[in-house]
């Protein structure tokens, strides 16, 4: 697997700008969020205030980014994307607000701040994640519809993916399997399920936002899964290898909590072997775009390589 970074850098060296794309897309979907969210000083402020503090926290804005790229993987524009492109971002954050709560992984820091749960209190960030799941459907339903997925299509799509055999169902066996020795076929499910599915339903969306065809979908699907399992297995990496201020994000916790991780379960070596390889997958997966996928390609590289 030592060949296997630079089968990657060839793989991907378009001449992209990746940081370029990130910075610009970061912008326009914060731009968006900021739109499509009730202001501070709606009533109750408090609310308000407790989703905006941690939507707009500083997150890297992964899963709109590959939303949005994979709108243009299909040809489609990414102004009929954004909408979903910020709705997972609200999922997401919603999910972050959760489990950070006293009652699952009781963190004290998150995207460089201290947690919702620590500035308003615990019964409020439960409201606020509450909210932020309930927004993320009131925004997805700015989208117009597509003759291939309409509306309904869409909502069953998010809904599925946050739902509890999706999501939920991966923090629940995440949650349980604290302290015990689990098998590699079960930390995969987790996995599966509490990561990967947001990441693959943002893939999948994006695609759908362009009417893009049942192959095309299968193909973003199969990019989508691998992307997403990586993108954990390299989570897990970073709380071992990364500090606090890095992370922005209590560093070592997984392993003070008796966390099932693949670092925990098969070492760091094959940790990031295993995450190398997915990201192989996640690559040929995008073949039959030949080359129209080249965002989405350089988001799976960075993804690997990310160092928070
Ligand atoms: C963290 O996700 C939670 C996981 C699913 C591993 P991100 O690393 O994308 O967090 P933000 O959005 O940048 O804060
Ligand atoms: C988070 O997994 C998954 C979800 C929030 C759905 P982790 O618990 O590993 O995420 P971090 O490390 O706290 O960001
Ligand atoms: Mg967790
Ligand atoms: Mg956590
Ligand atoms: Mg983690």
């Amino acid at each position: 697997m030592a060949s296997t970074p630079q089968r990657l850098r060839l793989q991907t060296a378009s001449g992209f700008d990746l940081q370029r794309f990130l910075q610009t897309r970061t912008a326009a979907v914060n731009a968006a969020l900021d739109r499509f969210l009730p202001p501070e000083t709606a009533r109750p402020a408090t609310i308000h205030k407790a989703m905006r503090y941690s939507l707009f926290a500083g997150g890297k804005r992964i899963r709109p980014a590959l939303c949005l790229a994979a709108a243009a993987a299909c040809g489609g524009r990414e102004a009929d994307a954004m909408p979903l492109a910020c709705a997972i971002e609200c999922i997401h954050t919603y999910s972050l607000v959760h489990d950070d709560l006293p009652a699952m992984d009781n963190d004290d820091f998150r995207r460089g701040k201290p947690t919702n749960h620590k500035v308003f209190g615990e019964g409020i960030a439960i409201l606020a994640g509450d909210a932020l799941l309930t927004q993320a459907f009131e925004i997805a339903a700015r989208c117009r519809g597509w003759p291939r997925y309409p509306h309904r299509t869409i909502f069953r799509e998010l809904a599925h993916a946050a739902g509890s055999l999706q999501l939920i169902a991966g923090q629940v066996e995440d949650l349980e399997s604290e302290g015990r020795a689990i098998s590699l076929d079960d930390l995969r499910y987790i996995h599966e399920r509490k990561t990967s599915a947001l990441l693959c339903c943002a893939v999948r969306l994006g695609g759908m936002s362009a009417n893009c065809t049942p192959a095309q979908l299968r193909a973003l699907t199969n990019f989508g899964y691998h992307v997403g399992l990586a993108f954990q297995v390299i989570d897990d990496i970073l709380d071992v290898t990364q500090t606090t201020e890095q992370l922005g994000k209590t560093a070592g916790k997984d392993a003070r909590s008796n966390k099932a991780t693949y670092p925990a379960i098969v070492g760091l070596e094959k940790s990031r072997q295993i995450a190398a390889e997915l990201t192989q997958k996640a690559f040929a997966a995008l073949k039959p775009f030949k080359g129209r996928a080249v965002a989405l390609a350089a988001l799976a590289e960075f993804l690997l390589r990310r160092e928070s």
